[in-house]
């Protein structure tokens, strides 16, 4: 390998900018230039490229975003668009690729492959929705951010003896949800993967907690799921309980990685390159099991996981 071009797709997510850092500086340190493309597939695809050195990933491994920019690209789900990434690749010299994002960056990097460009790609999502890893660069810090503005919300809830329906991201997946809900110790948590559809409950839930004595409700809702405003109307309806419904948005996507993961994004960073150098291709890194691992992009993408049962029960024990 003698140019890693590297870029970020989909949703940006903290830690990014720790792994740009690591992959820069680790390929650096084996002899190995370094190209940035920015926006992701969309600026492949406008060959918006850029020489990275040492000195133009300083002072980022504390920043949220992302210093190479991020888009969604449907041009690159085309074959014409796959081919044309592959010869704008071939053009610039880049002969192994980090890609960094969620599912669909995944796929991006695995139709390069069977065009011959040697790609590893890294998991960068809030959500944790990638069934391969046990980790996602961001998740940890949007789930503090989460935490911390649901505590916020928690004090006024209490003082105005209210419901609070907060909202907090995540697309379809409820990890997001489910962590904070734990940790916020919420009286609720409602999430896709196990969502029943009966709203009774949950008002009944209300019901029962305002008799023994709880002051406020907090009901932590999964984007996936959505309709908090509706919900805290049924709500208020229902029981004559001021509620309120927040929406947590974009917060969640911004910030300062947290050490965790700056940690585990500048060493997913320096592994990408060591497989490149080993001459890997067409693989995704994760951690699973408390260690880091790798996976063929297909046997990646074909996994599915689901939300930790235990801890969904746990919660629900926990809130009483
Ligand atoms: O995938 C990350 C995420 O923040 C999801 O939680 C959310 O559904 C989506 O991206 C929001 O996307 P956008 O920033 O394009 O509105």
């Amino acid at each position: 390998i003698k140019t890693i071009g590297i870029l970020t797709s989909g949703g940006d997510a903290p830690g990014m900018n720790a792994a740009i850092r690591a992959v820069v500086r680790t390929a650096l340190a084996n002899g190995i230039a370094v190209k940035g493309i920015r926006r992701g597939y969309s600026g492949l695809l406008e060959e918006d490229i850029v020489d990275m050195d040492a000195k133009s990933v300083a002072d980022i491994i504390q920043r949220g975003g992302t210093i190479l920019y991020t888009a969604r690209c449907k041009e690159f789900m085309t074959k014409e668009g796959q081919d044309k990434g592959a010869e704008i690749c071939r053009k610039h010299g880049i002969d192994g690729l980090v890609v960094i994002g969620g599912d669909g960056s995944f796929q991006g990097a695995a139709r390069l492959a069977e065009r011959g460009i040697n790609t590893v790609a890294l998991p960068g999502t809030i959500d944790l929705d990638i069934a391969c890893t046990d980790y996602t660069i961001g998740f940890d810090t949007a789930v503090n951010t989460a935490m911390e503005s649901i505590d916020k919300v928690r004090d006024t809830s209490t003082s105005h003896e209210r419901c609070s329906i907060i909202e907090v991201m995540g697309r379809n997946a409820g990890y997001i949800a489910l962590w904070c809900g734990i940790a916020n110790g919420a009286e609720d948590i409602l999430i896709t993967e196990r969502y029943d559809h009966d709203e009774q409950r949950i008002i009944n839930n209300i019901i029962e907690k305002r008799k023994v004595g709880k002051k406020h409700h907090i009901i932590v809702n999964a984007e996936g799921i959505g309709d908090s405003y509706g919900l805290a109307k049924r709500i208020e309806d229902a029981t004559g309980m001021e509620s309120r419904a927040t929406i947590i948005g974009h917060i969640q996507r911004g910030g300062s990685p947290t050490c965790k993961d700056r940690v585990y994004a500048s060493t997913m960073g320096a592994i990408s390159v060591d497989l490149l150098c080993q001459g890997e291709s067409n693989r995704v890194v994760g951690y699973r099991d408390g260690k880091f691992v790798n996976y063929d992009i297909q046997e990646a993408l074909a996994m599915t996981k689901d939300v930790d049962q235990y801890m969904f029960e746990m919660a629900r024990k926990l809130s009483r």
